[in-house]
């Protein structure tokens, strides 16, 4: 008998029997939240941190590390079973005043991004699984970007281009040889100069031995226009070298007018940007995870950033109903895979 959505019971139910990770960003301030606890735990068999991870919230100063938010995160997904992704060790956004404002010296910060690096895998070795270890280090160019660690005044490295990111790469398998370690990035999804420019790069990491398991697309699509044959050949070229490919940070934001009232048919379009992206990921099968940035339209980094121009990006609306996007996700896991050929 042919299965239908009416009778599938979750994502995760239908994610599991496709082989496929189906993860979210996760708030721990909303874990006490009940319709937000009971749909994440039902949905999803992944989590990771919208920012518990990052460095603002885990270093409040130089000396201190503060893992409880972390640790909440951690608790929930083991709890129900779910896989835990680790977000992120290096960004050159997001980084504590304390830490931008330093003045620090190469030598200081290469210090101090080393013990950060050791001490956070460490504490979260044999829980979080998979670490975005670099996050957005190149410009739509595909040239390093400016940042603390590169170049302002950066690690020691800074005439030497992706240096400072293998350097990272290395203290990371050092200090949790276990976890699966991505170069996380956005806009590098389809054919572009970033995405030859990540090619580029973790073709040449692995050329060389350098310890690196996977890229992560971020996949924000802002303009309802996601190009699925680019995405898909983009995935294959990568997973072509033996990397596994993670969709990070899916969300598909639509533009709302003053009253925050959306265009018609936008959520159906809207399910089949959705519906495009896992098909191509669950059709190449280096493709393993597919991960949405929030779940629920109630909590979404979309509106703050977008001041409001857009929203309702994700797959379960304010009140946790799934949306037409919901049923789009379901209908290709329960197509599941293409066979291999
Ligand atoms: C965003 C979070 O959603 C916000 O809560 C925070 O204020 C800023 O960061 N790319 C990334 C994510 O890799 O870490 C970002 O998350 C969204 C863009």
């Amino acid at each position: 008998m042919m299965a239908s959505v009416c009778c599938a019971q979750s994502l995760r139910q239908e994610a599991d029997n496709a082989g496929l990770l189906i993860g979210t960003a996760v708030r721990p301030s909303q874990l006490s939240e009940a319709a937000y606890a009971s749909t994440l735990a039902h949905e999803f068999n992944m989590v990771e941190p919208e920012d518990a991870m990052k460095w603002w919230v885990l270093r409040p100063d130089a000396t201190t590390f503060d893992f409880r938010q972390g640790d909440e995160v951690v608790r929930f997904a083991q709890s129900h079973q779910m896989k835990i992704r680790g977000h992120c060790l290096v960004w050159g956004r997001y980084n504590p005043d304390w830490l931008t404002q330093g003045h620090f010296t190469t030598q200081q910060l290469s210090q101090l991004l080393h013990e950060h690096i050791t001490r956070v895998m460490k504490h979260f070795a044999g829980q979080v699984f998979a670490w975005d270890v670099v996050n957005e280090a190149l410009d739509e160019n595909g040239n390093v970007r400016d940042s603390l660690w590169y170049n302002q005044p950066g690690i020691g490295l800074s005439e030497n281009g992706t240096a400072y990111i293998e350097q990272v790469f290395r203290w990371a398998h050092k200090a949790d040889p276990r976890a699966l370690l991505f170069y996380n990035e956005a806009e590098g999804e389809g054919l572009n100069r970033k995405s030859d420019a990540i090619y580029a790069m973790v073709k040449d990491f692995k050329h060389r031995g350098v310890p690196i398991h996977g890229v992560g697309l971020q996949m924000h699509v802002p303009n309802l226009d996601a190009n699925v044959p680019e995405i898909a050949a983009n995935i294959a070229r990568l997973t072509a070298l033996g990397l596994r490919v993670h969709i990070t940070e899916l969300d598909v934001s639509l533009p709302v007018d003053s009253s925050g009232r959306l265009f018609p048919d936008d959520l159906t379009r809207q399910a089949e940007v959705y519906r495009g992206i896992v098909w191509a990921c669950l059709n190449s099968p280096g493709c393993t995870a597919i991960q949405t940035w929030g779940f629920t339209d109630k909590y979404s980094w979309i509106g703050s950033h977008s001041r409001g121009a857009r929203g309702q990006a994700l797959p379960f609306d304010r009140a946790y109903q799934p949306k037409p996007a919901y049923r789009a996700v379901l209908e290709e896991l329960l197509a599941g895979r293409l066979p291999a050929h």
